[in-house]
């Protein structure tokens, strides 16, 4: 009695079925067809198509072309979890159970097709559980894989005064540099920043895009032009003509934006399409107030506290509003926005 017995497949048209319990190790069928020379082969156009399914190589000289009817074992499908083989000896071919294969199992093996740019023209249907959606041979399957999880991460830009790869060290690069590292294990991540130079580079897994900050001359004429919109003169500090433009034409790349601190969310304060997160933590408002309180009534930089607590909290509210999501790190902050608690704030 055959081993085998030719089924309609669950995996394509027909397949090659068990008609007993089959050992590890056993022959099951005879790769049967016609041995040409290598340069019949490479001559022959009917192998053109870089998957030659029916061709086996035998050796240096010879190969084995199955595209005959009388080969049954042709009708072996391909699967990425197979349970059979198929080695030569000699001029012979056979397949081989390199698993225990029960009766009523369908027979397959690994096709080996190499990963090519035309991987995509050969979907997989084998349902195995590592299945890579495609028929590419076990050793290039990991390319596949890279690529799928490329595509299924999603992109997060991050935009932060502090850029976490410049060589400074304060806590707020400190800060940077957890968020980034956070994200990278989840996302795609773009770092925006400022730095001395304009540029951009990978650094690990990270894209960072950096800005030439400006010289403070123009730093003091974008904190005036920002007092005279009655906005916090700190987005003065932390501005960019040339990162601005940037967010605005590229924003649409990205599936979230996290700002770093109220200096950031003015590049995003405009931007309806994207989820927004704003970091939050250290309420600048209450801290300027603070230090409002503490300075003597004699020292003028007192007042420039107090008008810059007053435009801050302004800002806070509006971006409280704006964001749609919030960080917040104290019981005191959330407190002072509780007013505004319709928003999903986070500690
Ligand atoms: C050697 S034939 C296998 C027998 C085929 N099922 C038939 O009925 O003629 C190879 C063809 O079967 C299909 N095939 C084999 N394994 C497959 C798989 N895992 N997923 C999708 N199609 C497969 C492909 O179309 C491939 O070109």
């Amino acid at each position: 009695m055959k081993p085998y017995k030719v089924r309609r497949s669950k995996i394509d048209n027909l397949g090659l079925y068990a008609s007993k319990n089959i050992q590890k190790g056993s022959k099951v069928i005879e790769y049967k067809g016609k041995v040409i020379t290598r340069k019949q082969a490479e001559e022959n156009p009917k192998y053109d198509n870089g998957k030659a399914i029916y061709l086996f190589n035998l050796n240096k000289r010879y190969d084995l072309d199955g595209d005959f009817k009388f080969n049954t074992a042709r009708l072996i499908n391909h699967s990425c979890d197979p349970n059979c083989e198929v080695t030569g000896t000699g001029l012979r071919v056979w397949v081989h159970a390199i698993k225990d294969i029960k009766k009523g199992e369908e027979f397959s093996y690994d096709y080996g097709f190499s990963f090519d740019k035309d991987f995509k023209n050969y979907p997989c249907r084998c349902r195995s559980k590592n299945c890579c959606g495609y028929i590419v041979r076990e050793g290039s399957r990991w390319r596949i894989k890279k690529i799928k999880s490329k595509k299924k991460m999603k992109k997060i830009l991050f935009i932060t005064p502090r850029n976490p790869f410049s060589g400074r060290f304060s806590g707020d690069v400190i800060r940077a540099d957890k968020f980034s590292n956070y994200f990278a294990k989840k996302y795609s991540v773009t770092i925006a920043s400022l730095d001395k130079i304009n540029n951009s580079k990978k650094v690990g897994k990270i894209n960072l895009i950096t800005f030439k900050e400006y010289n403070i001359f123009f730093k003091l004429v974008q904190i005036f032009c920002k007092i005279f919109m009655l906005k916090p003169m700190q987005l003065g500090y932390f501005y960019s003509k040339e990162m601005k433009t940037y967010i605005e034409n590229n924003h649409s790349d990205f599936d979230f934006i996290f700002c770093q601190s109220i200096r950031a969310a003015q590049y995003v304060e405009s931007l309806h399409s994207k989820i927004k997160t704003l970091d939050m933590g250290d309420l600048y408002s209450s801290n300027y107030f603070q230090t409002f309180k503490l300075k003597s009534f004699f020292n003028p930089i007192k007042y420039i506290y107090l008008v810059e607590s007053y435009l801050m909290e302004k800002y806070e509210k509006f971006c409280f509003k704006n964001f749609d999501k919030i960080y917040l790190f104290s019981k005191q902050e959330i407190q002072l926005m509780s007013n505004f608690k319709k928003k999903n704030i986070s500690t």
